[in-house]
């Protein structure tokens, strides 16, 4: 089959690897889509700690199964399914209190050890497939998976309804964090980016005011949720400073390993401010199904740019570049 293969950090080619045979609980999919994320990024820059090279890329897709191995029981040819990348080991401390996403041997599809979904065919474990609902277009489902990370955030904020929520970055991630907060029953949903390029958007699909500072938003007394998915210490440090007293600040974006970011613990202590991070899917990929299902996020605005296997890497730079919104390769195409 034709794949995309990172050979090693910095190194992409568009090659003939091997079709993938399903083990006895998996199946094999033909690709649909797969989003291209930051997480894609790290992996192909070598800066995430765990992977292994070479690895096909891709962790948030979907497809239509083409093989079953024997003792698959639910899931048969033709069905169509999007993709849980998570593989958590089942056994560590972690896993056996429920924290699967922070096992000990953690390995997701496309970003570990795995191979990802930039390819014709990839096989998956049954246990990690998902029927995608009728009326739920199949280019669509690789929303599913971003989705979910936003679903896990969001159970980790207190959620309470009538409250005003400040969202950082209006990439995919701030898109869906703030179509959550406005499903969910927020007051107010606001959102801050320093590309205003990107506000236009915010504001069709979710949010009451946006701006590129905080401080033209006019809410002296804060916010009482407070999101930041950009993953930048200059957001992460200004927004810790909006939060209202009594409220919450999430570190959902994914800054560098090694940033630091200064705050002050005598407000966080004062004012009884919450600070809680939130890594990737934890018990949420189902109910993003559903969501997704009842159009909470809209996928017709969410995936600006589809492209074949061969463009890869004009995906990657324009992803980089901050042009456009979600981007797809569908190997099909
Ligand atoms: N916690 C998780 O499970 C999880 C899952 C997926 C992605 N992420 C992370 O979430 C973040 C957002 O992902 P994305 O795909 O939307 O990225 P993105 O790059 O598309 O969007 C980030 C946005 O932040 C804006 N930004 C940068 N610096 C800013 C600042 N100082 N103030 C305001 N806005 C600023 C950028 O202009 C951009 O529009 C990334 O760090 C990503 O790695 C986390
Ligand atoms: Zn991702
Ligand atoms: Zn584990």
């Amino acid at each position: 089959m034709r794949a995309v293969v990172i050979e090693k950090p910095g190194t992409i080619n568009t090659t003939t690897v091997e079709d993938p045979a399903p083990g006895p609980r998996d199946v094999v999919l033909e690709v649909s889509g797969v989003g291209i994320c930051g997480t894609d990024l790290h992996v192909l820059d070598g800066d995430l700690e765990g992977s292994e090279y070479p690895i096909i890329p891709g962790h948030e897709f979907a497809g239509t199964v083409v093989a079953a191995g024997s003792a698959v029981e639910k899931l048969a040819v033709g069905d169509r399914v999007a993709v849980d990348p998570n593989l958590f080991c089942g056994e560590c401390h972690y896993c056996r209190i429920g924290r699967g996403n922070l096992c000990e041997r953690y390995n997701a599809m496309g970003v570990i050890r795995t191979p990802g979904a930039t390819a014709e065919y990839c096989a998956v474990p049954e246990g990690n497939c998902y029927p995608i609902p009728e009326g739920v277009e199949l280019e669509h489902a690789p929303l599913i998976e971003p989705l979910s990370c936003a679903v896990h955030g969001f159970d980790l904020l207190p959620g309470r309804v009538g409250e005003h929520y400040l969202v950082y970055g209006a990439g995919t991630m701030g898109l869906m964090m703030a179509q959550l907060a406005r499903f969910a029953g927020a007051a107010s949903v606001e959102v801050v980016d320093i590309n205003a390029d990107r506000l236009g958007v915010a504001e069709r699909l979710a949010a009451d005011r946006t701006a590129t500072s905080a401080d033209d938003l006019d809410r002296p007394e804060g916010w009482e949720v407070v999101v930041d998915c950009t993953g930048a210490v200059p957001a992460i440090e200004d927004g810790l400073t909006r939060v209202r007293k009594g409220g919450t600040f999430q570190v959902f974006g994914v800054a560098p390993e090694q940033a630091t970011a200064s705050f002050s613990p005598f407000r966080v202590y004062k004012d009884e401010i919450t600070i809680v991070g939130s890594m990737a899917v934890l018990h949420s990929f189902g109910r993003a199904v559903e969501l997704l299902a009842r159009k909470v996020i809209d996928p017709e605005v969410m995936i600006s740019h589809s492209f074949g296997l061969d463009g890869y890497a004009d995906a990657v730079d324009r992803f980089r570049r901050g042009a456009g919104r979600k981007l797809q390769i569908r190997p099909g195409a």
